[in-house]
């Protein structure tokens, strides 16, 4: 099976997706965001989430079929994200995935979603060259990762505390911006002073890669009284450890690789450092299920098909 028809389903957080692939092309990529929906509240809802995703889940993976113009009989396997996430939203897909999996006899395939994320690049850039450093930031996750061979990732880093995206969306809504607050963040920033407010990057004491971002709350809280606050991305880190490593490329990905600035500076620093930079478009960064289905299509041809007792674990790790 060369080219395989692959459907991806992504319920982790608060988007319901579906996508179709077909090898590597991607046929169609729905994504039914509800940010509408938890931004009153100024963050998701778990509960409301999984019963958005409930009352949508059919009509997204309906639409994705007919967009791509693939009847659900022709499918080769399904793909859907087991975890990390939120456990009732992850449940929805994997109920949905299962059921078509088990109706038409078809291989499930469960996914990590952070593979999702990392293996995004690589679906949009098939000449990434090996080793490669890869830095995922989104609203739930900020990890690095060194991938030796196309086969391959080991962890280098984390949060220690916040996600990046979680610090942007915190740091909105102290200071009334709505939510999500990344995108709403970057666009004032381009108008912004970068200096006006002195910073420098949070260390670890231990002198470990990991990150932390949850110091940014306080850091606005303390300063929204004096005005604004300014904190960058701690983008050496990631150059360094690929020169540490001998990675020939450096890769972004994740919804917070959608900020302008993130991207600009990884692009420069990697760029002096003569590393190859490899951003996700903003198309495949926030959460999707073309990364699912790719994901998916890897593990079908290694026979890594998984069996009805496929759970989901909020906690899945990469
Ligand atoms: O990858 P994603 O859709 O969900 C998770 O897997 O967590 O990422 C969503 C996060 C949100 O925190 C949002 O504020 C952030 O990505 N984000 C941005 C930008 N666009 C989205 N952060 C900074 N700048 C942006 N332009
Ligand atoms: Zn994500």
């Amino acid at each position: 099976m060369d080219n395989p028809l692959i459907l991806g389903i992504e319920t982790s957080c608060d988007e319901t997706a579906a996508a179709v692939l077909r090898g590597r092309a991607i046929l169609s990529n729905v994504i039914a965001s509800q940010a509408e929906i938890h931004r009153e509240h100024g963050g998701v809802v778990p509960e409301l989430a999984s019963r958005h995703h409930l009352e949508r889940i059919d009509a997204v993976i309906d639409l994705a079929l007919r967009r791509a113009q693939v009847p659900l009989t022709d499918l080769d396997g399904v793909a859907v994200t087991c975890g990390p996430g939120l456990v009732g939203s992850l449940l929805v897909g994997l109920q949905a995935a299962k059921a078509i999996a088990y109706v038409r006899r078809i291989p499930l395939l469960g996914v990590n979603h952070l593979e999702g994320h990392l293996r995004s690049v690589f679906l949009e850039h098939p000449g990434v060259p090996f080793p490669a450093v890869s830095l995922i930031a989104s609203g739930g996750h900020t990890s690095l990762y060194l991938s030796p061979d196309e086969d391959r990732v080991v962890r280098l880093a984390r949060t220690r505390d916040d996600a990046s995206g979680e610090a942007f969306d915190k740091v909105a809504k102290l200071v009334g911006l709505g939510y999500p607050g990344g995108p709403v963040v970057d666009r004032l920033a381009r108008s912004g002073n970068r200096k006006a407010v002195p910073f420098s990057p949070p260390r670890m004491s231990d002198g470990s890669l990991d990150f932390s971002f949850s110091g940014f709350k306080t850091a606005v809280l303390r300063h929204a009284k004096a005005r604004g606050l300014v904190r960058r991305f701690p983008v050496k880190r990631v150059v360094t450890v690929a020169r540490r490593d001998g990675a020939r490329s450096i890769c972004l990905s994740g919804g917070v690789a959608c900020n302008s600035l993130l991207r600009a500076r990884v692009a420069e620093e990697a760029g002096q450092e003569g590393f190859e930079c490899y951003a996700v478009s903003p198309a495949l960064a926030c959460d999707n299920a073309a990364m699912i289905a790719e994901v998916g299509r890897r593990k079908l041809r290694r026979g890594e098909t998984a069996d009805l007792t496929l759970n989901a674990d909020p906690a899945l790790e990469l």
